[in-house]
């Protein structure tokens, strides 16, 4: 373990590190752009130049390996002068265009101009055009003259989703971030992450293109459920601060994005395009509204008499139980049903047209979020009717109901509209993971929390309400 002297202070730094990892590890602060933590080192955007003390000239910290005794200043007057000289480098053809950047508000480099320049620019040239507008992909748009070259979204193309689909053309101030290799960047199912790593406002979601400014948001941390890797990320929408009160209401509930939220057990700072597409795919899918009887809409209250009275007659009942249920509504489902109802794991999800079914970086076969509860609570055997079956109860979608017995009762829960929900003897409909807070435990066996960011509507249920009171109903059945 060599001991580096960053600013006077000793630190004890692994033989492995950079100085700019040693830092950043021992809570002192580097500027840097071009370097990131999962990438390979680029080093060419010099913003995180470091003097070794003695030495009258400043190095890079982010290639720069630790050595025992080394003595760097991090903030020292000719630092500081070059941070300053080369802030009027990285934006001489950078367009002001701060104001209707989407960018704005976490942008490093205009973090950095703020604390190491904060003067106009010395130029007395014209700033040097670029294209505008560069369709990329069907999801992510490229403003040229807003890049500054670090290459972070060609080696993440490289390095880590490996499709190869991005490269650097020509020159000097003619240098332009282009498609490059057999693969376009719309066959990378991870590529949207590039647009979190631009440390500027050079790559942009189409999806969420001038929708918010970032101030106006807040992250909810939620756990994609797209699939069994169950990555971590923010569901990011609208602070109750900034409200609409008289506009469009509907932009209080609605999630403006989803982007990672770093977990290095489990996604790293990644996740794949399926989970940003959530809102879509999944949140704003339309809901099944009222609790059911054969179709005809209850209160809940005369939903849940229905549904004891069923369990209270049944005396061999057969629980499909949802691979996709939260940890805590697994739990009560067991308590409520398993010791007497034949209970299988049912699939809710598989994959769908069009999408990747498994790879080496996050992509999982089993599209399911919690099988690994689910499994470890009621077991992994294939489903089956036992020929005396008298009530079927399915919690969730993706058993077709031809599949199950003839003539037999049916208690269906599910959140969405479909139209096995009109079909069921007694249905009700469930909240949604935005409005339950809740954890589900991966393939890996770990557990992630995700948080409730919009209340539920008044007339959907929270699965766990209703495991509760048909236990209680049980606990009373003759
Ligand atoms: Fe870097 Fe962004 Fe330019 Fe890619 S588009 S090279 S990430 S500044
Ligand atoms: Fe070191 Fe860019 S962060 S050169």
């Amino acid at each position: 373990m060599p001991q580096i002297f960053i600013d006077g202070q000793p630190v004890q730094a692994r033989s492995d590190q950079t100085v700019l990892q040693a830092a950043l590890e021992n809570g002192f602060f580097i500027p840097r752009l071009c370097w990131h933590p999962q990438l390979s080192i680029a080093g060419n955007c010099r913003i995180c130049t470091v003097q070794v003390e003695g030495r009258s000239w400043v190095e890079i910290a982010c290639n720069m390996p630790v050595a025992e005794g080394l003595k760097v200043l991090t903030d020292s007057e000719i630092v500081r002068e070059n941070r300053k000289a080369t802030m009027q480098f990285l934006t001489l053809n950078h367009p002001v265009d701060c104001g209707v950047c989407d960018k704005a508000g976490e942008c490093t480099l205009q973090d950095y101009h703020v604390a190491f320049n904060g003067t106009p620019s010395v130029s007395h040239d014209a700033k040097v055009h670029a294209t505008k507008f560069y369709e990329l992909s069907e999801r992510i748009t490229l403003d040229n003259e807003r890049c500054i070259l670090c290459s972070r979204c060609v080696r993440f193309t490289r390095e880590i989703s490996r499709s190869n689909a991005l490269g650097i053309v020509n020159r000097g101030d003619h240098s332009l971030v282009r498609p490059a290799g057999d693969r376009p960047l719309d066959d990378d199912p991870y590529s949207d992450n590039i647009v979190d790593i631009c440390p500027v406002g050079a790559l942009l979601s189409k999806s969420f293109l001038y929708k918010s400014r970032v101030w106006y948001l807040k992250a909810t941390p939620s756990v994609c459920p797209g699939c069994e890797r169950g990555c971590n990320i923010d569901l990011w929408h609208r602070k109750p601060e900034w409200f609409l009160r008289s506009l469009d209401k509907a932009q209080n509930v609605t999630i403006e994005r989803i982007t990672p939220r770093e977990n290095a057990a489990v996604n790293g700072p990644w996740v794949c395009n399926k989970a940003r597409d959530l809102a879509k795919t999944v949140f704003e899918r339309p809901r099944a509204a009222a609790p059911m009887r054969k179709g005809r809409e209850v209160p809940v209250d005369e939903a849940l008499g229905a549904a004891r009275a069923l369990l209270a007659k049944a005396r061999h009942p057969v629980a499909l139980v949802s691979s996709a249920g939260s940890n805590e509504e697994l739990q009560a489902f067991q308590q409520a049903f398993a010791e007497r109802m034949h209970c299988f794991v049912k699939t809710d999800s598989v994959v769908q047209p069009g999408e990747p079914v498994a790879d080496e970086l996050l992509i999982r076969a089993d599209k399911n979020p919690n099988r690994y509860t689910a499994r470890a609570l009621f077991g992994d055997a294939p489903i089956g009717f036992p020929p005396e079956t008298d009530l079927v109860v399915v919690w969730g979608e993706g058993f077709a109901f031809t599949e199950l017995p003839r003539g037999v009762p049916v208690i269906f829960l599910n959140a969405f509209l479909a139209p096995e929900n009109g079909h069921a003897d007694v249905f009700f409909p469930l909240s949604l993971q935005t409005e339950r807070s809740g954890s589900y435990t991966n393939f890996q066996g770990i557990t992630s929390r995700f948080e409730a960011c919009f209340p539920k509507p008044a007339s959907v249920v929270d699965a766990q309400t209703v495991f509760g009171a048909l236990t209680l109903a049980q606990a009373v059945a003759p």
